[in-house]
């Protein structure tokens, strides 16, 4: 069984991070979303086979991740000259495929659960389609299952009036017979070959579809509050480690600090995630926050915040922020302000690679 990681999509809810780096390489705790996924592809499960799409954009992502060998895997490329749909993506990669089963991966996803003994009961069952299901408060933004037992009635794409508040996941197990179910297919009114009318049409010809639900985390990071959401996700699993230095600092709360860091005059509410080369000063860090590396942070607060790498930031207060590689922010300085007494009102910003506010 091989691994179909499909990395197209423009990502224009994430803009304007999307303008100059792909969704899936946007860092979340200081490395690429693809990295968590291939680390959890390759300590999760027993697969190590992978077939990588892309769009206009491959070249970045195989100078990112290579032919995958530093996580054990072995990654091949295939182009998907047009942006037509997942279900489009899924033919694109049909020789690279071959007539083995696959896990479809949307690039974008993060999950928290192993679904090594799905990909068994999968095999055992000889079934033809696997879908991994999880509730939702807002189903209309998603693939959506009707259920009755232990049997999928019917699948839809975003549907106004869900039927259900059942999300398909950005995970699924197909058979080769998905394909004739594309080609079956025709594009929707959104103009494109939808992944869902496909799994539809496999029930359709009475292919065996089964679901399983989801129990642990998942996320589709395509927006900035799930990037947000995605960081305080993995921040609660990176370890508590301080490799760098801490002067005249409160700390608690969990913080990692990598290595050629320092940390003076500061109060730390962890969960905090400082990279390397970064400097903290005269600041109130946390709790949610990751410091990308080379970061630089002066008389400024910061909470539930991603600062990517490279950022200079003095005399702010942000909140709820994505803020992009070597932006530079630069606030006023008041002579009333110290650590415990931070700079008011908070602001959101999300701010683009070489931002400058000042
Ligand atoms: C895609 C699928 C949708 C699925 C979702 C999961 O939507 O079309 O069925 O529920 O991924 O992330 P998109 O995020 O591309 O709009």
């Amino acid at each position: 069984m091989k691994v179909l990681l499909l990395c197209g999509g423009e990502g224009t809810r994430l803009r304007p991070f999307t303008h100059s780096i792909p969704k899936q390489l946007l860092p979340v705790v200081n490395k690429p979303i693809l990295y968590h996924i291939l680390e959890w592809v390759a300590t999760r499960t027993s697969l190590r086979e992978m077939v990588l799409v892309t769009g206009e954009n491959q070249r970045i992502f195989q100078q990112t991740v290579g032919d995958g060998s530093n996580w054990g895997l072995t990654i091949s490329y295939v182009y998907q000259p047009r942006p037509l749909g997942l279900a489009h993506a899924v033919l694109t990669a049909e020789a690279a495929l071959g007539k083995d089963p696959f896990l479809m991966y949307l690039g974008d996803n993060l999950l928290e659960e192993s679904l090594q003994e799905y990909l068994a009961v999968f095999e055992k069952k000889r079934l033809d389609c696997l879908l991994f299901l999880r509730k939702v408060p807002d189903p209309e933004n998603y693939g959506i299952a009707e259920i009755e037992d232990d049997r999928v009635l019917r699948v839809m794409e975003k549907p106004e009036k869900p039927p259900s508040n059942l999300a398909l996941s950005g995970l699924y197990l197909f058979s080769p017979a998905i394909f004739q179910s594309i080609r079956n297919i025709s594009p929707s009114a959104r103009g494109e070959l939808e992944i869902t009318d496909a799994i539809q049409n496999l029930l359709d010809r009475k292919k065996r579809v089964e679901y399983r639900l989801l129990t642990g985390w998942w996320l589709d990071t395509g927006s900035p509050n799930a990037l947000l959401e995605a960081n305080r996700r993995l921040l609660q699993k990176v370890t508590p480690v301080s490799l760098g230095r801490i002067i005249n600092s409160q700390v608690g709360g969990g913080l990692h600090l990598e290595k050629e860091s320092l940390i003076e005059n500061s109060k730390i509410n962890g969960p905090v995630y400082i990279g390397t080369g970064c400097l903290i000063k005269d600041s109130t860090i946390g709790p949610w926050v990751t410091v990308g590396d080379g970061g630089t942070v002066t008389g400024s607060t910061l909470k539930n915040s991603i600062l990517f790498s490279g950022v200079r930031m003095e005399n702010y207060a942000l909140h709820q922020s994505i803020i992009g590689h070597r932006a530079l922010l630069a606030g006023k300085h008041r002579s009333d302000q110290t650590a415990a007494l931070p700079p008011q009102p908070f602001s959101r910003l999300l701010l683009g690679d070489d931002g400058v506010v000042s």
